[in-house]
Protein backbone atom coordinates (compact mmCIF):
# COMPACT_ATOMS: atom_id res chain seq x y z
CA UNK A 1 0.00 0.00 0.00
CA UNK A 2 1.49 3.61 -1.22
CA UNK A 3 0.81 6.57 1.52
CA UNK A 4 1.36 8.95 -1.35
CA UNK A 5 -2.07 7.93 -2.55
CA UNK A 6 -3.15 10.20 0.35
CA UNK A 7 -0.90 13.20 -0.81
CA UNK A 8 -2.99 14.12 -3.28
CA UNK A 9 -4.70 17.59 -3.45
CA UNK A 10 -8.14 17.81 -2.68
CA UNK A 11 -10.16 20.82 -3.77
CA UNK A 12 -14.06 21.78 -3.72
CA UNK A 13 -15.34 25.65 -3.75
CA UNK A 14 -13.24 27.47 -1.39
CA UNK A 15 -11.29 24.93 0.17
CA UNK A 16 -7.95 24.00 -1.90
CA UNK A 17 -5.78 21.55 0.49
CA UNK A 18 -2.50 19.44 -0.04
CA UNK A 19 -3.36 16.57 1.00
CA UNK A 20 -6.26 14.21 2.58
CA UNK A 21 -5.38 14.71 5.87
CA UNK A 22 -7.67 16.12 8.08
CA UNK A 23 -7.61 17.22 11.73
CA UNK A 24 -10.24 15.81 13.39
CA UNK A 25 -12.26 18.25 15.89
CA UNK A 26 -11.10 17.97 19.52
CA UNK A 27 -12.48 20.06 22.65
CA UNK A 28 -9.77 20.67 24.30
CA UNK A 29 -10.99 23.47 26.78
CA UNK A 30 -7.93 25.81 27.11
CA UNK A 31 -9.91 28.74 25.90
CA UNK A 32 -10.62 30.70 29.38
CA UNK A 33 -14.05 32.62 29.63
CA UNK A 34 -14.77 31.05 25.88
CA UNK A 35 -11.37 33.25 24.19
CA UNK A 36 -9.05 31.61 22.34
CA UNK A 37 -5.58 32.13 23.82
CA UNK A 38 -2.03 32.72 21.72
CA UNK A 39 -1.34 28.84 23.14
CA UNK A 40 -4.30 27.51 21.59
CA UNK A 41 -3.43 29.25 18.20
CA UNK A 42 0.19 28.03 18.56
CA UNK A 43 -1.13 24.58 18.97
CA UNK A 44 -3.47 24.35 15.30
CA UNK A 45 -0.34 27.03 13.89
CA UNK A 46 1.95 23.87 14.78
CA UNK A 47 -0.17 21.00 12.81
CA UNK A 48 -0.11 23.27 10.06
CA UNK A 49 3.23 23.32 10.35
CA UNK A 50 2.95 19.57 10.61
CA UNK A 51 1.62 18.86 7.12
CA UNK A 52 -2.17 18.73 8.24
CA UNK A 53 -4.07 19.05 5.34
CA UNK A 54 -7.29 20.33 6.70
CA UNK A 55 -7.77 21.56 10.58
CA UNK A 56 -10.84 21.07 11.88
CA UNK A 57 -11.42 23.35 15.38
CA UNK A 58 -12.66 22.08 18.36
CA UNK A 59 -16.06 22.32 18.38
CA UNK A 60 -16.80 26.37 19.17
CA UNK A 61 -20.14 27.19 20.45
CA UNK A 62 -23.12 29.64 18.88
CA UNK A 63 -24.52 32.50 20.29
CA UNK A 64 -27.02 31.14 22.52
CA UNK A 65 -27.40 31.47 26.19
CA UNK A 66 -27.00 27.57 27.20
CA UNK A 67 -25.27 26.84 24.32
CA UNK A 68 -22.24 25.51 25.96
CA UNK A 69 -21.56 23.58 29.83
CA UNK A 70 -18.12 24.87 29.83
CA UNK A 71 -16.34 28.17 30.53
CA UNK A 72 -13.24 27.09 28.95
CA UNK A 73 -15.09 25.64 25.64
CA UNK A 74 -14.13 28.51 22.86
CA UNK A 75 -17.07 30.68 21.83
CA UNK A 76 -17.76 31.61 17.98
CA UNK A 77 -19.37 35.06 18.91
CA UNK A 78 -18.35 38.18 20.34
CA UNK A 79 -15.77 40.52 20.11
CA UNK A 80 -12.96 39.11 22.03
CA UNK A 81 -13.34 35.35 20.90
CA UNK A 82 -13.73 36.30 17.41
CA UNK A 83 -10.44 38.01 18.00
CA UNK A 84 -8.89 34.86 19.49
CA UNK A 85 -10.28 32.86 16.15
CA UNK A 86 -8.48 35.68 13.96
CA UNK A 87 -5.40 34.72 15.64
CA UNK A 88 -5.67 31.65 15.06
CA UNK A 89 -6.80 31.45 11.69
CA UNK A 90 -3.87 33.79 10.71
CA UNK A 91 -1.22 31.63 12.65
CA UNK A 92 -2.38 28.53 10.26
CA UNK A 93 -2.43 30.51 7.02
CA UNK A 94 1.32 31.94 7.78
CA UNK A 95 2.10 28.06 8.01
CA UNK A 96 0.58 27.02 4.75
CA UNK A 97 -2.40 25.30 6.49
CA UNK A 98 -6.27 25.01 5.84
CA UNK A 99 -8.95 25.19 8.71
CA UNK A 100 -12.97 25.34 9.24
CA UNK A 101 -14.58 26.02 13.06
CA UNK A 102 -16.46 23.29 14.24
CA UNK A 103 -19.80 25.31 14.91
CA UNK A 104 -21.70 23.67 17.80
CA UNK A 105 -24.33 23.84 20.29
CA UNK A 106 -24.31 21.45 22.54
CA UNK A 107 -28.13 21.03 23.13
CA UNK A 108 -29.10 19.15 26.91
CA UNK A 109 -25.85 18.43 28.52
CA UNK A 110 -25.20 17.15 32.25
CA UNK A 111 -23.46 19.83 34.53
CA UNK A 112 -20.07 20.13 33.77
CA UNK A 113 -17.99 18.86 36.99
CA UNK A 114 -16.58 22.03 37.22
CA UNK A 115 -20.02 23.37 38.53
CA UNK A 116 -20.16 26.27 35.99
CA UNK A 117 -23.58 26.77 34.79
CA UNK A 118 -24.63 29.37 31.61
CA UNK A 119 -27.16 31.54 32.15
CA UNK A 120 -29.98 29.66 30.73
CA UNK A 121 -31.31 26.36 31.46
CA UNK A 122 -29.92 23.94 28.87
CA UNK A 123 -32.55 23.62 25.88
CA UNK A 124 -32.81 21.09 23.17
CA UNK A 125 -35.76 19.16 20.86
CA UNK A 126 -37.23 18.10 24.40
CA UNK A 127 -35.26 17.99 28.16
CA UNK A 128 -33.96 14.84 27.57
CA UNK A 129 -30.37 14.01 26.56
CA UNK A 130 -30.85 10.08 27.00
CA UNK A 131 -33.81 8.01 27.75
CA UNK A 132 -32.79 8.25 30.98
CA UNK A 133 -31.33 11.72 31.58
CA UNK A 134 -33.24 15.01 31.44
CA UNK A 135 -31.92 18.03 32.14
CA UNK A 136 -33.45 21.79 30.45
CA UNK A 137 -36.02 22.46 28.47
CA UNK A 138 -37.73 22.04 25.17
CA UNK A 139 -37.06 24.77 22.76
CA UNK A 140 -40.07 26.79 21.85
CA UNK A 141 -40.02 27.88 17.95
CA UNK A 142 -39.53 31.47 18.74
CA UNK A 143 -35.73 29.67 20.87
CA UNK A 144 -35.55 27.07 17.47
CA UNK A 145 -35.46 30.53 14.78
CA UNK A 146 -33.11 31.72 17.10
CA UNK A 147 -30.63 29.24 16.97
CA UNK A 148 -31.07 28.74 13.35
CA UNK A 149 -30.41 32.93 12.81
CA UNK A 150 -27.14 32.32 15.74
CA UNK A 151 -25.58 28.87 13.80
CA UNK A 152 -26.05 31.12 10.26
CA UNK A 153 -24.30 34.18 12.01
CA UNK A 154 -21.28 31.79 13.44
CA UNK A 155 -20.89 30.70 9.77
CA UNK A 156 -20.91 34.12 8.45
CA UNK A 157 -18.10 35.03 11.06
CA UNK A 158 -16.17 32.08 9.69
CA UNK A 159 -16.46 33.29 6.27
CA UNK A 160 -15.36 37.29 7.53
CA UNK A 161 -12.17 35.73 9.61
CA UNK A 162 -11.32 34.46 6.54
CA UNK A 163 -11.61 30.18 7.56
CA UNK A 164 -11.51 28.29 4.70
CA UNK A 165 -14.80 26.55 5.09
CA UNK A 166 -17.21 25.71 7.75
CA UNK A 167 -17.82 22.15 9.89
CA UNK A 168 -21.36 21.95 11.22
CA UNK A 169 -21.40 19.86 14.45
CA UNK A 170 -24.60 17.46 13.63
CA UNK A 171 -23.19 14.49 15.92
CA UNK A 172 -22.08 12.86 18.91
CA UNK A 173 -26.07 13.20 21.04
CA UNK A 174 -25.32 17.49 20.69
CA UNK A 175 -28.25 19.57 20.00
CA UNK A 176 -28.65 18.73 16.17
CA UNK A 177 -28.48 15.11 17.03
CA UNK A 178 -30.71 15.84 20.03
CA UNK A 179 -33.12 16.67 16.94
CA UNK A 180 -32.45 13.67 14.48
CA UNK A 181 -32.66 10.90 17.27
CA UNK A 182 -36.59 9.84 18.39
CA UNK A 183 -35.07 9.19 22.15
CA UNK A 184 -34.44 12.98 22.39
CA UNK A 185 -36.93 14.51 19.59
CA UNK A 186 -40.57 13.83 21.20
CA UNK A 187 -42.01 16.74 19.91
CA UNK A 188 -45.53 16.67 18.26
CA UNK A 189 -44.43 20.22 16.51
CA UNK A 190 -43.11 20.42 13.05
CA UNK A 191 -39.75 19.76 14.16
CA UNK A 192 -40.55 16.17 15.61
CA UNK A 193 -42.05 13.13 13.44
CA UNK A 194 -41.64 9.66 13.43
CA UNK A 195 -39.34 9.34 10.66
CA UNK A 196 -35.81 10.53 10.27
CA UNK A 197 -36.79 12.65 7.62
CA UNK A 198 -38.98 14.89 9.77
CA UNK A 199 -37.07 15.02 12.66
CA UNK A 200 -34.30 16.41 10.44
CA UNK A 201 -36.63 19.32 9.92
CA UNK A 202 -34.08 21.41 12.23
CA UNK A 203 -30.78 20.27 10.86
CA UNK A 204 -32.10 21.30 7.12
CA UNK A 205 -33.19 25.07 8.48
CA UNK A 206 -29.58 25.08 9.87
CA UNK A 207 -27.90 24.02 6.68
CA UNK A 208 -30.16 26.68 4.46
CA UNK A 209 -29.25 29.46 6.46
CA UNK A 210 -25.81 28.65 6.65
CA UNK A 211 -25.71 28.46 2.73
CA UNK A 212 -27.30 31.62 2.39
CA UNK A 213 -25.17 33.40 4.88
CA UNK A 214 -21.90 32.32 3.55
CA UNK A 215 -22.87 32.05 -0.70
CA UNK A 216 -22.71 29.59 -3.05
CA UNK A 217 -18.74 28.79 -2.78
CA UNK A 218 -17.85 28.66 0.64
CA UNK A 219 -17.90 24.78 1.60
CA UNK A 220 -19.93 23.60 4.28
CA UNK A 221 -19.18 20.01 6.41
CA UNK A 222 -22.13 18.38 8.04
CA UNK A 223 -20.66 16.16 10.89
CA UNK A 224 -22.75 13.12 11.68
CA UNK A 225 -22.75 9.86 14.04
CA UNK A 226 -25.24 6.95 13.97
CA UNK A 227 -23.87 5.87 17.45
CA UNK A 228 -25.30 8.15 20.41
CA UNK A 229 -23.04 8.30 23.91
CA UNK A 230 -25.17 6.28 25.40
CA UNK A 231 -25.95 3.71 22.87
CA UNK A 232 -23.13 2.94 20.71
CA UNK A 233 -24.99 0.26 18.45
CA UNK A 234 -27.74 2.91 17.48
CA UNK A 235 -28.31 3.72 13.96
CA UNK A 236 -30.67 6.77 13.18
CA UNK A 237 -30.71 5.61 10.03
CA UNK A 238 -31.80 1.75 9.89
CA UNK A 239 -31.40 0.91 6.44
CA UNK A 240 -29.71 2.26 3.18
CA UNK A 241 -33.06 3.23 2.00
CA UNK A 242 -33.35 5.31 5.25
CA UNK A 243 -30.15 6.78 4.97
CA UNK A 244 -30.79 7.92 1.64
CA UNK A 245 -33.71 9.79 1.88
CA UNK A 246 -31.88 11.46 5.14
CA UNK A 247 -28.50 12.40 3.40
CA UNK A 248 -30.23 13.29 0.55
CA UNK A 249 -32.21 15.80 2.04
CA UNK A 250 -29.21 17.21 4.37
CA UNK A 251 -27.14 17.59 0.78
CA UNK A 252 -29.91 19.40 -0.89
CA UNK A 253 -30.16 21.60 1.50
CA UNK A 254 -26.77 22.44 1.19
CA UNK A 255 -24.08 20.52 2.79
CA UNK A 256 -20.85 19.83 0.42
CA UNK A 257 -19.38 17.16 2.76
CA UNK A 258 -20.40 14.48 4.64
CA UNK A 259 -18.04 14.15 7.98
CA UNK A 260 -19.17 10.42 9.24
CA UNK A 261 -18.20 9.70 12.76
CA UNK A 262 -17.31 5.66 13.65
CA UNK A 263 -15.34 5.01 16.58
CA UNK A 264 -13.48 2.12 14.06
CA UNK A 265 -13.58 3.23 10.35
CA UNK A 266 -13.61 -0.28 9.40
CA UNK A 267 -16.46 -1.19 11.06
CA UNK A 268 -19.36 -1.76 8.42
CA UNK A 269 -22.45 0.25 8.44
CA UNK A 270 -24.83 -2.43 7.47
CA UNK A 271 -24.79 -5.95 6.63
CA UNK A 272 -23.99 -7.28 3.37
CA UNK A 273 -20.77 -5.39 2.65
CA UNK A 274 -17.72 -3.71 3.59
CA UNK A 275 -18.87 -0.25 3.56
CA UNK A 276 -18.75 1.99 6.51
CA UNK A 277 -20.45 5.23 6.95
CA UNK A 278 -18.06 7.41 4.95
CA UNK A 279 -18.40 4.83 1.60
CA UNK A 280 -21.96 4.86 2.28
CA UNK A 281 -22.64 8.58 2.55
CA UNK A 282 -20.35 9.29 -0.67
CA UNK A 283 -22.03 6.38 -2.60
CA UNK A 284 -25.70 7.61 -2.00
CA UNK A 285 -25.03 11.29 -2.26
CA UNK A 286 -22.69 11.68 -4.98
CA UNK A 287 -21.07 13.99 -2.18
CA UNK A 288 -17.36 13.84 -1.12
CA UNK A 289 -17.28 12.63 2.55
CA UNK A 290 -14.97 12.30 5.52
CA UNK A 291 -13.95 8.76 7.53
CA UNK A 292 -12.92 8.64 10.58
CA UNK A 293 -11.97 6.38 14.13
CA UNK A 294 -9.28 4.68 15.12
CA UNK A 295 -6.82 6.04 12.40
CA UNK A 296 -3.33 4.74 12.95
CA UNK A 297 -4.05 3.60 16.25
CA UNK A 298 -4.98 0.18 18.05
CA UNK A 299 -7.36 1.75 20.21
CA UNK A 300 -10.92 3.56 20.13
CA UNK A 301 -11.30 7.57 21.21
CA UNK A 302 -13.66 6.75 24.10
CA UNK A 303 -11.81 4.27 25.58
CA UNK A 304 -9.28 6.67 25.72
CA UNK A 305 -11.15 8.81 27.73
CA UNK A 306 -11.42 5.98 30.32
CA UNK A 307 -7.46 6.12 30.18
CA UNK A 308 -6.70 3.42 27.96
CA UNK A 309 -3.47 3.80 25.72
CA UNK A 310 -3.20 3.47 21.95
CA UNK A 311 -0.18 2.15 20.38
CA UNK A 312 0.71 3.16 16.34
CA UNK A 313 -1.18 0.91 13.85
CA UNK A 314 -0.49 0.23 10.23
CA UNK A 315 -2.74 2.01 7.67
CA UNK A 316 -2.76 -0.28 4.95
CA UNK A 317 -6.73 -1.19 5.55
CA UNK A 318 -7.30 2.38 4.87
CA UNK A 319 -5.82 2.89 2.29
CA UNK A 320 -7.43 0.12 0.79
CA UNK A 321 -10.80 1.72 1.12
CA UNK A 322 -9.52 4.96 0.22
CA UNK A 323 -7.86 3.14 -3.08
CA UNK A 324 -11.40 1.79 -3.54
CA UNK A 325 -12.86 4.89 -3.45
CA UNK A 326 -15.09 5.03 -0.38
CA UNK A 327 -14.24 7.82 0.55
CA UNK A 328 -12.51 11.74 -0.22
CA UNK A 329 -10.51 12.77 3.05
CA UNK A 330 -9.28 11.09 6.32
CA UNK A 331 -9.69 12.64 9.81
CA UNK A 332 -7.32 11.89 12.40
CA UNK A 333 -7.79 12.75 16.11
CA UNK A 334 -5.69 11.74 19.02
CA UNK A 335 -2.76 10.70 16.92
CA UNK A 336 -2.33 14.18 15.74
CA UNK A 337 -3.73 15.09 18.97
CA UNK A 338 -0.42 14.04 20.82
CA UNK A 339 2.22 14.19 18.26
CA UNK A 340 1.96 17.89 15.65
CA UNK A 341 4.44 15.81 13.17
CA UNK A 342 2.42 12.71 12.43
CA UNK A 343 1.53 13.74 8.66
CA UNK A 344 5.25 13.89 8.31
CA UNK A 345 6.02 10.63 9.94
CA UNK A 346 3.64 8.65 8.13
CA UNK A 347 4.56 10.01 5.07
CA UNK A 348 8.47 9.94 5.85
CA UNK A 349 7.51 6.15 6.55
CA UNK A 350 9.42 7.20 10.26
CA UNK A 351 7.02 4.86 12.08
CA UNK A 352 9.72 4.11 14.89
CA UNK A 353 9.10 7.66 15.73
CA UNK A 354 5.24 7.57 16.24
CA UNK A 355 4.30 8.23 19.53
CA UNK A 356 0.46 6.53 19.60
CA UNK A 357 -1.63 8.21 22.45
CA UNK A 358 -1.96 8.43 26.29
CA UNK A 359 -4.59 10.30 28.15
CA UNK A 360 -1.56 12.31 29.41
CA UNK A 361 -1.67 14.05 26.22
CA UNK A 362 -5.23 15.35 26.81
CA UNK A 363 -3.39 17.62 29.98
CA UNK A 364 -1.55 19.61 28.16
CA UNK A 365 -1.39 21.49 24.39
CA UNK A 366 1.43 19.86 22.84
C1 LIG B 1 -10.11 14.88 23.43
C2 LIG B 1 -11.17 14.70 22.37
C3 LIG B 1 -12.11 15.68 22.16
C4 LIG B 1 -13.07 15.55 21.16
N1 LIG B 1 -13.93 16.59 20.90
C5 LIG B 1 -14.74 16.54 19.82
C6 LIG B 1 -15.48 17.70 19.40
O1 LIG B 1 -15.38 18.80 19.96
N2 LIG B 1 -16.28 17.55 18.32
C7 LIG B 1 -16.41 16.37 17.65
O2 LIG B 1 -17.17 16.28 16.68
N3 LIG B 1 -15.70 15.27 18.03
C8 LIG B 1 -14.85 15.34 19.06
N4 LIG B 1 -14.06 14.26 19.37
C9 LIG B 1 -14.08 13.07 18.49
C10 LIG B 1 -12.97 13.18 17.44
O3 LIG B 1 -13.24 14.21 16.51
C11 LIG B 1 -12.80 11.88 16.66
O4 LIG B 1 -13.98 11.59 15.96
C12 LIG B 1 -12.46 10.71 17.56
O5 LIG B 1 -11.40 11.04 18.44
C13 LIG B 1 -12.05 9.47 16.75
O6 LIG B 1 -10.87 9.74 16.05
P1 LIG B 1 -9.46 9.09 16.56
O7 LIG B 1 -9.75 7.66 16.79
O8 LIG B 1 -8.51 9.34 15.41
O9 LIG B 1 -9.06 9.80 17.81
C14 LIG B 1 -13.12 14.37 20.38
C15 LIG B 1 -12.18 13.36 20.63
C16 LIG B 1 -11.20 13.51 21.58
C17 LIG B 1 -10.18 12.43 21.77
Amino acid sequence: MNIEQLFQPFTLKSLHIPNRIVMAPMTRSFSPGGVPTDEVAAYYARRAKGGVGLILSEGTVIDRPASSNDANIPRFHGEQPLAGWQKVINGVHASGGSMGPQIWHMGIMENHASGWLPGAPFEGPSPFKSADFQNGQAMSEADIADTIRAFGQAAADAKALGFDCVELHGAHTYLIDQFFWEVTNNRSDGYGGKTLLERSRFAIEVIREVRKRVGDDFAIILRLSQWKGSNYGNKLAKTPQEMEQWLTALADAGVDIFHCSQRRFWEPEFEGTDLNFAGWAKKLTGRASITVGSVGLSGEFLAAFRGESSNPASLDELLRRYDRGDFDLVAVGRAILADPEWVHKVRQQRTGELVGFAREALGQLI
